[in-house]
């Protein structure tokens, strides 16, 4: 399995997915903002990695830090944050990952004379950043853990022998982990079923096209790649049995922002009576938000869409509307499958009922 992302050290090292597939270029950088420019330019991308990225990076804030005391040593890790924050708004894992470990500081702080007085860790700046690193490996081991568990859940969804489209990359690649969507696609191929999987290329970025693609035949799974406007044809002609995508945010009642594209094929499913399956960790839904008109989403530049890889495929000019991500209306949406198991209609209920009593948690296993 692909390592996006690793703690190496006293840095971080990822692969640059720019890159992808032509070169598997691994970068390490012990700058936040180098970190912050990676998320920016699609470097490190997919929900689940932007969280186990955005937690290394407070570490590297911190550890470049020369800041002594609590005040200034949260002034300095609120500074990072908000730079990570800055970088992509949809996605809620990451300012999720943020949370969290600033309830980590947060926790550290409280038990400052009691740790010193046991002797214990976390009463110098060296040891807060040694307990913040912890806190974000547990974020990152986590992340594969729930990438298992939807593998295992969703695997009871696919039948012996299934046609499966997907769309963008859910994969090791977008994860802490060996996937989310795709972690279906590998458990059920590891587990001996016949799997073909159909990939959209994904517009603008061709996500599906340089990624899936490129993990799907790395791991010897049929994949075959078409356009994002074929998929209409592809599922009336080459009977799909079901589509299965990520998502970037699920709001409270189930809406799902996921790549720009993941509603069209959420309603050519509905038109062909072809299950539509949503695939995250309970670290992607965001109960705060009632539905998904409140999901922001992150607009990109126009050369994304007129001069895609460096070729110029529209008139200089022309006016472009870019958005990065598109809403599932949770009507649309079959389940959603999850570490904790499958949600079903009406999600305003399921899903309230698998978020009760999991409020955000640091590894001391504290609510905060
Ligand atoms: O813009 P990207 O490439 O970060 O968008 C990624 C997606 O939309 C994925 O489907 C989503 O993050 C889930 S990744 C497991």
């Amino acid at each position: 399995m692909i390592r996006s992302i690793e703690w190496a050290g006293d840095r971080v090292r990822f692969i640059d997915q720019t890159k992808l597939p032509t070169e598997e270029m691994y970068i390490e950088t012990d700058r936040p903002s180098v970190l912050a420019e990676a998320i920016t330019s699609l470097k490190i991308r997919g929900a689940p990695a932007l969280g186990v990225a955005a937690a290394y990076g407070l570490v590297l804030g911190l550890q470049h830090s020369k800041a002594e005391g609590w005040e200034k040593l949260t002034k300095s890790f609120e500074e990072t944050a908000s730079m990570l924050q800055s970088t992509r708004p949809t996605a809620v894992n990451l300012s999720w990952a943020i949370e969290r470990m600033r309830a980590r500081l947060r926790q550290i702080h409280q038990s400052w004379g009691l740790v010193s007085a046991n002797q214990s860790e976390c009463n110098s700046p060296r040891d807060i950043v040694g307990c913040l690193l912890d806190e974000a490996k547990a974020i990152h081991r986590e992340d594969e853990e729930m990438c298992a568990a939807i593998g295992r859940y969703g695997n009871d969804l696919v039948p012996q022998r299934a046609a499966i489209l997907t769309h963008c990359n859910t994969g090791a690649l977008a994860t802490g982990g060996e996937g989310t969507a795709q972690a279906i696609i590998t458990t059920a191929a590891a587990q001996g079923k016949n799997i073909s999987v159909y990939a959209d290329e994904t517009r603008p970025l061709l996500q599906g096209a340089r990624l899936t693609a490129w993990e799907l035949q790395k791991q010897r799974i049929a994949v075959t790649l078409i356009t994002d406007n074929a998929a209409a044809f592809v599922m009336k002609r080459k009977k799909i049995d079901l589509v299965v995508v990520g998502a970037d945010r699920i709001a409270a009642n189930g809406d799902t922002a996921n790549k720009i594209g993941t509603y069209n094929v959420a309603i050519i499913a509905k038109e062909h009576g072809i299950p539509f399956y949503v695939a995250a960790p309970t670290s992607t839904i965001d109960v705060s938000l009632l539905h998904g008109e409140m999901i922001p989403i992150e607009e990109r530049q126009a050369n994304e869409v007129t001069e895609g890889f460096g070729t110029r495929s529209a008139p200089y000019g022309v006016n472009v509307f870019n958005p990065a991500f598109d809403i599932t209306p949770g009507g649309l949406i079959t389940a959603i499958v999850t570490e904790r198991g499958v949600l079903r209609p009406p999600y305003a209920v399921s899903i309230s009922e698998t978020m009760k009593g999991a409020l955000l948690k640091t590894s001391l296993g504290k609510d905060v």
